[in-house]
């Protein structure tokens, strides 16, 4: 074996060893030291910073222009994806780079739901007593769980980053990145089922202070998922790539009950092999178990009136009830609204910036989530720069920031939101052309997706009654701003009504209730997926979205 160098990791206090040249991320994963990564270890989402207090490789370019001289040259940040270390030394992981599990995360009216027991369905599945049940929503960003007792009460919940992301930013790319061979899917399962071990471990730890060991994992008696139907496969250990191919059709499809032990693998998430699996039921390629369990949550299927339920996640799922159907589409927008791709941006937890002002004068006043000062956007901050800079005349209809005189937050291609003496990093909050592009492309795959749905159902965009918004960036989105940056289209005078995490409930709904059972395998049953490929004129209903055309600030 080659010479290894010692790694002291703070504030973990973890020893990390790695050989010379070893690369800094894959050595963190093996020792399960995770960080927020959401490329394909590239270098492009910039989240995996460290301060390097060791040997290493010269920063590279793509380094300098994810960081930014300052930091890489007087604070010692790296990328730890590009970072290779040639000798011993110190590892700091900080604060912005410590959101693996969702402290304060932003929890939305389904866990109030969960919490008073106040289910759409009546609870008849309950474990026994001194069992849990545990719901959990693997989502292509986060993975959610809620665990249950004997009573049906919600006994913990919590949130985690989704170890599959490293793969790959959206499904597309995640899939990409295991057509080489069964070594890569493999490897992305493991990610999968570390997760899910985790997101268990400290359900149980939360609920009665209990180790996840053996004695623990048997008193998992039962364990629902949903997801999107990739994230699905990849549980089941099914590479789904045949999904990405027409007609995108997937392998597995209907609601799935096995112990266990019959599902190769699920025992390395800690899963004991008596306990029951439930996995929802898919619709189709892009249309997963995480949109049926998000309608039979919701009662879409039952609205009298026409209703849309837009999940507004890195993998966006909208379902609209009209005319006696139910109509869905996937929309890949990329996790903008989860708070990544943007360059300041980070989850929705205390730190994050969350609403947004910038008067007349270009004066900017915001609000961030806890106490404290901010550190960086969340999705719904994001949305928030934008829609502000629009009112304050700062963008154009093509999204780029317009040079001003009259203030200095304004430079090139760039406005600071916080500046380096307001924020609790040192560093400015800075919102960039290239930052809006990214919520552009976003906006534009909901709105074009919404428009395409309505055509499909035949309905008038007027017509629509109700929208529920789903997902944590939907919680706390401010509807006025969903307007104006053109998520919704104009035309559309719907009540927006905040869900939280529909999927979550809908699936914790499945765990606990043989009722929502039965409205998750007809919900499945009568969804109809929209294909984009099969609408015409989709495309030039993309780009025109990706225009900022509300009336409200049109000159
Ligand atoms: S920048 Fe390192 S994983 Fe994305």
């Amino acid at each position: 074996m080659g010479e290894q160098n010692r790694l002291v990791v703070r504030p973990m206090n973890k020893i990390v060893t790695i050989p010379a040249g070893g690369n800094l991320l894959d050595a963190f994963l093996a020792e399960g030291i995770e960080l927020p990564v959401l490329c394909n270890k590239n270098g492009s989402c910039g989240k995996c910073r460290v301060i390097v207090r060791a040997p290493a490789n010269s920063v590279t370019g793509v380094e300098r222009l994810s960081l930014g001289e300052g930091l890489t040259a007087s604070e010692g940040y790296r990328l730890a994806c590009k970072t290779e270390i040639l000798g011993s030394g110190e590892i700091v992981v900080p604060v912005e780079s410590r959101e693996d599990f969702l402290e304060g995360v932003y929890w939305g009216r389904e866990l109030a739901t969960v919490k008073a027991g106040t289910f759409p369905y009546p609870v008849d599945r309950v474990p026994a007593r001194g069992a849990y049940a545990a719901a959990l929503d693997l989502g292509t960003t986060t993975l959610t769980g809620y665990l249950f007792d004997h009573r049906g009460a919600l006994a913990s919940h919590c949130s985690c980053v989704n170890p599959t992301a490293l793969y790959g930013s959206d499904v597309i790319s995640r899939m990409a990145s295991f057509q080489q061979g069964a070594e890569d899917f493999a490897r992305v399962r493991s990610g999968m089922l570390r997760g899910v071990g985790r997101v268990l471990q400290t359900l149980f730890a939360r609920s009665a202070g209990t180790e996840w060991s053996g004695d623990a994992s048997a008193r998992l008696e039962r364990v629902a998922f949903c997801g999107n139907t990739i994230m699905q496969h990849i549980l089941l250990g099914v590479n789904p790539l045949e999904i990405g191919l027409f007609p995108y059709a997937p392998m597995i499809r209907n609601l799935l009950r096995k112990d266990a032990a019959d599902i190769p693998g699920l025992a390395s998430a800690g899963i004991a092999g008596s306990t029951e699996v439930v996995l929802s039921p898919s619709v189709w390629g892009f249309i997963g178990g995480d949109a049926v369990c998000g309608v039979a949550a919701t009662e879409l299927h039952r609205a009298s009136e026409p209703a849309l339920l837009l999940d507004i996640g890195t993998n966006g799922e909208m379902v609209l009830a009209g005319r006696g159907g139910l109509f869905a589409f996937s929309a890949s927008a990329g996790p903008a609204f989860e708070g990544y791709r943007i360059g300041s941006g980070m989850r929705a937890v205390a730190g994050a910036i969350d609403r947004i002002d910038i008067d007349a004068r270009l004066a900017v006043s915001y609000r961030v989530i806890g106490e404290g000062r901010p550190r960086g956007l969340c999705g719904t901050g994001a949305v928030a720069a934008v829609a502000a800079l629009l009112r304050a005349g700062a963008l154009t209809e093509r999204g780029h920031i317009r040079p001003a005189r009259t203030t200095d937050r304004i430079g090139r291609n760039r406005f600071v939101i916080a500046t380096a003496d307001e924020t609790s990093t040192g560093m400015p909050i800075v919102f960039t052309d290239k930052d809006v592009e990214v919520v552009q492309q976003a906006k534009a795959a909901f709105a074009a997706g919404i428009t395409a749905l309505l055509r499909q159902a035949g309905l008038e965009a007027s017509r629509l009654r109700r929208i529920f918004i789903a997902g944590s960036f939907g919680s706390r989105a401010d509807a006025e701003n969903l307007k104006i940056i053109g998520l919704i289209p104009q035309g559309i005078e719907a009540e927006i009504v905040p869900v939280g995490n529909a999927a979550g409930l809908g699936c914790s709904a499945l765990l606990l209730s043989s009722a929502a059972e039965r409205a998750v395998v007809d919900v499945a049953c009568r969804m109809q997926a929209v294909d984009a490929a099969s609408l015409r004129d989709f495309e030039d209903i993309f780009l025109e979205g990706l225009f900022f055309r509300h009336a409200a600030y049109q000159e």
